[in-house]
């Protein structure tokens, strides 16, 4: 298996769809939270205070600050903005609750799990611990000193980000990779903004040998290592040195279904992304991004004061949006697209693989049509006139939010250039470019008073052919959707 023959066999189309369809399994639905049983637990102090700076001065490149004092403060600050539950939603039907997190996932799956390492932090015991986010709790997997090879060992914190793949693949099937790879994108970002508004710097490796970081953490073998993000910075508290010999608790991994259908396309990806020991070393730099020019400049962008603790806890998917005549103004657009265009901070973020297209449906001063961004000059060139509001939703697998929004989005991916420069990894790396590009919309979008949503289902030669694209310019791996959302009975914060 390549990526190529991954992607190509994970394509959606009307025909594949009709010859394949899927009827959920709910009494085999995958546990959404994973529990390290056995292991001593650690609290994590309640009620952790907001990161103050609004929240578009943080997409737009700015540093917070905090006050936590110790290890367990800053650790549950920092959670309680990227990873933990932030909402509840009732399944009218039953009444029943489900949670929602600070991160989005594909249907609200979660594959992504936190482990984190902590070094010399201040009354924080030094080891490898798991995030538990149903009780904003740590669960402690070993302590003493451990040090991952890869990032040097000095960093205070440092977190490798596991992907559960069934979890997605029990709803999604063979395309559940694509998904699992947005998701890590939009918790890396969760995470990368979390830290920079408590003042600390984060920087993510995802070229890595997996399965020596897999063994490091004695993963349980349904989780597999994507991303691992160590974070520095003087606001991180920590202690004196000291150089305790490591005792692992591990803890037995709990069991996510009664039963585990075999995908043997996500593990064909997954095998193929996958870097041995000595491949990890030097990762190679792309070649750069197209560049490109467009009629329509962009305004600077807006300020606004709505803090980022405020604005990452309360981000929600919109369910649909409000069609009809009410638009958003250009200077809301060129605030949105502006926080996409700050740098990643990655191995392999030197280049950016992914391509903005809009359908523009209702922009005051925007000619209804769809256009391409070029992000170094903050330009729009208009692609292909009209109205788009049919074309996005039906693209986008007939789901009415991409024509109902004020705005909806492909990401095209150049694949080809990223698996020149990085293999087969490559493939993983556009998906987090996606995934890290739509968390910087779904805040910038809620940071505004709109709403957002990730599409992660689209036709995807349909998409090409309307937008007149050859598969060596890139291929479509995203859409997205802002608009003024519609009231969702279910949520309940
Ligand atoms: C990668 C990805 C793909 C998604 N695809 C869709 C989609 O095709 N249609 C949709 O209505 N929502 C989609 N969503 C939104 C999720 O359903 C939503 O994130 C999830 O239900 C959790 O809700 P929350 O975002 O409010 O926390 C997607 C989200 C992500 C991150």
């Amino acid at each position: 298996m390549t990526w190529r023959e991954y992607h190509e066999s994970t394509k959606h189309s009307i025909e594949s769809l009709r010859r394949s369809p899927h009827v959920l399994d709910w009494a085999n639905m995958p546990d959404p939270f994973r529990h390290y049983e056995g292991v001593p637990v650690l609290d994590l102090p309640a009620d952790p205070p907001s990161p103050e700076i609004p929240a578009l001065e943080l997409l737009q490149g700015g540093y917070g600050s905090t006050l936590a004092a110790d290890g367990p403060a800053f650790l549950s600050q920092l959670l309680f903005h990227s990873a933990a539950i932030s909402a509840s939603k009732r399944v009218l039907s039953t009444g029943d609750h489900y949670a929602l997190r600070v991160n989005p996932s594909s249907g609200n799956l979660h594959p992504t799990e936190f482990h984190f390492l902590t070094r010399d932090l201040k009354e924080w015991p030094d080891g490898l611990y798991h995030y538990r986010p149903s009780a904003h709790m740590a669960e402690q997997r070993a302590i003493g000193d451990m040090k991952l090879e890869l990032t040097g060992g000095s960093a205070p914190i440092v977190f490798v980000l596991t992907s559960i793949a069934w979890r997605e693949a029990w709803k999604y099937r063979d395309r559940a990779y694509r998904y699992c790879s947005h998701d890590m994108g939009h918790a890396w970002q969760a995470l990368a903004l979390a830290s920079r508004a408590m003042g600390c710097d984060s920087f993510a490796f995802g070229h890595f040998s997996d399965d020596e970081v897999a063994r490091f953490c004695h993963l349980h073998e349904d989780e597999w290592p994507m991303l691992i993000v160590e974070l520095r910075g003087n606001s991180i508290p920590v202690r004196e040195p000291s150089a305790d010999e490591t005792v692992w608790y591990g803890g037995h991994a709990n069991q996510l279904s009664k039963e585990r259908t075999a995908y043997p396309r996500i593990d064909g990806i997954h095998g193929a992304t996958k870097l041995s020991k000595r491949a990890y070393r030097g990762i190679s730099p792309a070649e750069p991004a197209p560049a490109g020019s467009g009629e329509v400049k962009l305004p600077p962008p807006a300020s606004a004061k709505s803090a980022f603790g405020e604005i990452t806890r309360m981000r929600r998917s919109a369910l649909d949006f409000l069609g009809g005549m009410q638009s958003m103004s250009l200077t809301q657009l060129s605030t949105i697209l502006a926080a996409t265009i700050q740098p990643f901070i990655a191995d392999f973020a030197g280049a950016r693989f992914i391509q903005l297209y809009l359908y523009v449906h209702r922009v005051d001063g925007l000619q209804p049509g769809v256009y391409r961004l070029w992000p170094e000059r903050a330009e729009l060139e208009l692609i292909k006139n009209g109205d788009q509001r049919v074309a996005a939703a039906g693209l986008s697998l007939g789901q009415e939010l991409a024509g109902n929004a004020c705005v909806a989005f492909s990401m095209i991916g150049d694949l080809d250039r990223a698996a020149r420069a990085h293999g087969d990894r490559g493939y993983r790396y556009v998906h987090f470019e996606a995934g890290a590009i739509g968390h910087r919309l779904y805040l910038a979008a809620e940071a505004l008073g709109l709403g957002a949503t990730g599409i992660g289902a689209f036709y995807d030669e349909a998409v090409q052919r309307y937008l007149n694209l050859a598969p060596e310019q890139g291929q479509v791996v995203y859409h997205f959707a802002i608009g003024y959302p519609v009231h969702d009975p279910r949520l309940e914060t």
